[in-house]
């Protein structure tokens, strides 16, 4: 672990304690509210040296430490993306401190574009496995073997099933699907999109995907869950735009709140 990391980690216990943390959550677009809701100390991404500027609209680039449905939780309020600064390995420090603070699972959330017609916008799909269409890796330049990372079961299968058992009990219809990692900021073409389709992806996002194998690089379990907040490029006459998720992500993220409070109140 980084020497950085541990600092930024005993700076974080000493505002909000040293009870281990269990679970560590990303917000993506139109979810930063949740990090309001957790019983705990806020600190700004600004006041933890060396973590990323996260600045793109629709963020809440904050970390919560604190208890969510009687878990103890880490709420990354915002994320780096590649786009904001061409950096795929932005968010290891983030996640290294997340390792460091005693989490052995990491929930990533975001906004994505729907390739299926069965999961219109509003819907929320549970991350199967991805497709890495950027060819970037957040770990090039990593030094040591551990960069040979197995992504084989990179979404765990026991979390999946933990996520899908809480969509149930909460009555929320959740997809199971493959995400396609396009490096933005621009929107996919229609050509992309049916390339992509053709390749086996259900919905596509410009995040998610360096932070899953990071999170794996680092041994902390995996799962995912995408908001929809549109027909991918030239699936419907829907607009594509950034102001169009903003607008649109609140509907699923309704949904992926209630099964991720649910999956966190199974856990205690
Ligand atoms: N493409 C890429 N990223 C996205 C999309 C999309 O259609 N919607 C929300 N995030």
């Amino acid at each position: 672990m980084s020497k950085n990391a541990e600092t930024l980690a005993a700076q974080i216990q000493g505002a909000a304690g040293k009870d281990p943390v269990k679970v560590g959550l990303i917000l993506g677009s139109g979810l930063g509210h949740i990090a309001d809701t957790v019983d705990g100390v806020a600190i700004p991404y600004d006041d933890l040296p060396g973590f990323p500027h996260a600045g793109v609209s629709g963020h809440n680039p904050k970390l919560v430490v604190g208890d969510l449905e009687g878990v103890r939780v880490a709420v990354f309020g915002g994320r780096s993306h590649y786009y904001e600064n061409g950096k795929a390995e932005a968010m290891r420090l983030p996640l290294e401190v997340l390792k460091e603070l005693g989490a052995d699972t990491m929930i990533a959330t975001n906004a994505a574009g729907s390739l299926r017609p069965d999961m219109p916008t509003g819907s929320i799909m549970c991350l199967s496995d991805h497709i890495n269409f950027s060819g970037l890796n957040p770990l090039i330049g990593e030094p040591t073997d551990a960069r040979f990372v197995p992504m084989t079961d990179a979404y765990d299968t026991d979390l999946r099933a933990a996520l899908h058992k809480a969509a149930k009990a909460t009555d929320t219809n959740m997809a199971d699907g493959v995400y396609a990692w396009y490096s933005g900021p621009s929107f996919e073409t229609p050509a992309e999109i049916k390339a992509i389709a053709t390749l086996g992806a259900d919905a596509v996002g410009m995040s998610t995907v360096p932070e899953v194998i990071l999170a794996r690089f680092l041994g902390l379990k995996a799962a995912a869950i995408s908001t929809i907040t549109n027909m991918a490029a030239g699936m419907s006459d829907e607009s594509i735009s950034h102001s169009h998720t903003k607008a649109m992500a609140p509907i699923g993220a309704a949904k992926l709140e209630k099964v991720l409070r649910g999956f966190l109140k199974a856990q205690t």
